[in-house]
């Protein structure tokens, strides 16, 4: 069984705050980011055909958002595989701990905004899919035993 391994991810939806000057969304710990956001970073100019992440995180959690352009994200976590395209800043991806993720298919105008709850810390990363995938529990193939 899986213990206390956190393996989480799901889409989030942005409520846009539009009139007629354009559209507005605010991020908030804790609101419609669910943990206190302690970093942000950004990635843009990504070269043509530039694949990033590869990588999974220990405990770190994150939000995903394409402010411009558009990605691709795929994903490995506890129940299997799942990919999302990011194609507009009121879209987002929440990832929470062990998740492996493969950032594909930017577009030329991408900017990928991300959102995380920890300072960045290389102890935190697992780079090696094999071991990815030796850290990841298997809950969903676990059999209760009857008594
Ligand atoms: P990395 O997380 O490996 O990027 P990607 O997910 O695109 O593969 O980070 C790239 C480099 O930037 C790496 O040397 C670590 C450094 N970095 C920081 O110094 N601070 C940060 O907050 C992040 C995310 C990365």
């Amino acid at each position: 069984m899986g213990g206390s391994v956190q393996s989480e991810v799901s889409e989030l939806s942005f409520v846009g705050i539009g009139d007629k000057r354009g559209e507005l969304v605010a991020l908030e710990s804790n609101k419609n980011v669910p943990f206190d956001i302690k970093r942000v970073y950004y990635m843009y100019q990504i070269s043509k055909g530039a694949e990033r992440g590869f990588h999974a995180h220990i405990k770190l959690k994150q939000v995903a958002v394409c402010v411009s352009g558009s990605c691709t994200i795929e994903v490995e976590y506890v129940d299997g595989k799942s990919s999302f395209l990011l194609d507009s800043p009121d879209k987002g991806i929440y990832m929470g701990g062990l998740v492996w993720r493969e950032i594909k298919n930017c577009s030329d105008d991408c900017v990928l905004m991300v959102l995380a709850d920890e300072l960045y810390s290389e102890d935190d990363y697992i780079r090696q899919y094999s071991e990815f995938k030796q850290h990841l529990p298997q809950l969903n193939v676990s059999v209760e035993n009857g008594d």
